[in-house]
């Protein structure tokens, strides 16, 4: 058990958290998406402390974290199409995946040949990589299967006495974590969406897709192409169920389905709020951008009102919109319904 320590990024708390990580500790750091929970890339005991703090499936890789291009020769192949993303899209919410080099210990990788990188753009994510020296493997701050922590407070509820500190940077900007794309196969591949989106990236190399399992479910025995993807993902305590369709399709439906179930919550797009009258609701802002934002400290907080059942409004799959929906997606189990006009 540690005494968990949670302390603003003073010039004299990131020294301490570098000379941890050089330790072999771990620090949970802010970045633009999300909390990671950081540890020496290249350390197999550090990293395998992440695994335990977590609770993590031992299948399921970490991403390495750099500070600047020259410190990923070491860890992985850098083809030319992947240092052109580097070069339009780091320090941001990109994650590469690039066939791995011996360095990088089995552990880090979950013993696949490709490692997953990314220079995160938060000045205190890449001050702690700086000081540290060493890349750091940090997956998201949360117990494995809880919502992604975007504020220091979420670190602290699931990591308290299991980590020694936590740099509190504030909230997070984007709200969900970076895009997973796929290096190694003949086209650039979207594993994860996020805020790069695959147009965006097709903008630089000329073409990307997405997965087609990004919205749906896998199915029985199916192999997942991210492992990440193969587990149980942001659930709240309470059942979630989305509902997409036209506006008053889904602001019926959703009346409907509250006015059925006893002590339930609504998740709904600003304009909308009038709507619902008295219903309880909560508001997750004006567009996608807000609502990833939101999302993860919605679910928390349904979790924290013992919530038992949460009706959330879908939003357009496009832009950010589409790393919000995969993630609603999962939370909900993908229980996704059709709104109903009158
Ligand atoms: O925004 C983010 O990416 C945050 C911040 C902290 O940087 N990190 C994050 O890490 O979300 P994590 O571990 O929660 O998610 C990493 C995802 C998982 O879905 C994992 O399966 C996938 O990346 N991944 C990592 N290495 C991989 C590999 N070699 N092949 C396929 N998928 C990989
Ligand atoms: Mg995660």
């Amino acid at each position: 058990m540690y005494e968990t320590l949670c302390l603003p990024p003073s010039a004299a708390a990131l020294e301490d958290a570098a000379r941890r990580i050089q330790c072999g500790e771990l620090v949970a750091f802010p970045t633009e998406t999300v909390y990671g929970l950081g540890g020496n890339a290249l350390d197999a005991e550090a990293v395998l402390k992440i695994f335990i703090a977590k609770n993590r499936p031992a299948d399921n890789p970490l991403i390495a974290h750099v500070s600047a291009i020259s410190q990923l020769e070491p860890l992985c192949e850098v083809s030319d199409d992947a240092r052109r993303l580097m070069d339009a899209f780091w320090p941001g919410p990109l994650t590469l995946l690039l066939p791995k080099k011996d360095i990088v210990p089995a552990i880090t990788t979950s013993g696949l040949s490709s490692v997953a990188v990314r220079m995160p753009r938060h000045p205190v994510a890449l001050a702690l990589i700086d000081h540290s020296g060493v890349p750091i493997a940090a997956p998201s701050a949360n117990l494995s299967g809880r919502p992604s922590p975007t504020t220091a407070q979420h670190v602290l509820e699931d990591m308290q006495g299991r980590i020694p500190l936590i740099l509190d940077g504030g909230a997070c900007e984007i709200g969900v974590e970076s895009t997973v794309l796929d290096m190694t196969g003949d086209i650039p591949t979207v594993l994860r969406p996020g805020a790069i989106t695959a147009d965006m990236v097709a903008g630089v190399v000329g073409q990307a897709r997405v997965a087609d399992s990004v919205m749906r479910a896998l199915r029985e025995g199916e192999a997942a192409p991210s492992p990440g993807m193969r587990h149980k993902h942001y659930a709240p305590r309470g059942s979630l169920t989305i509902v997409r369709g036209s506006a008053d399709a889904v602001i019926h439906k959703i009346c409907a389905l509250y006015d059925a179930a006893p002590d339930a919550f609504i998740l709904a797009q600003s304009p909308h709020l009038p709507a619902y009258g008295a219903r309880r609701v909560l508001d997750m802002g004006k567009n996608a951008a807000d609502a990833a934002h939101n999302l993860f400290a919605a679910l928390r907080q349904m979790d924290e009102l013992r919530v038992p059942r949460i009706f959330a409004e879908g939003w357009l799959e496009d832009g950010v919109g589409l790393a919000l929906m995969n993630r609603m997606a999962r939370a909900a189990a993908f229980d996704i319904v059709e709104g109903e006009d009158e």
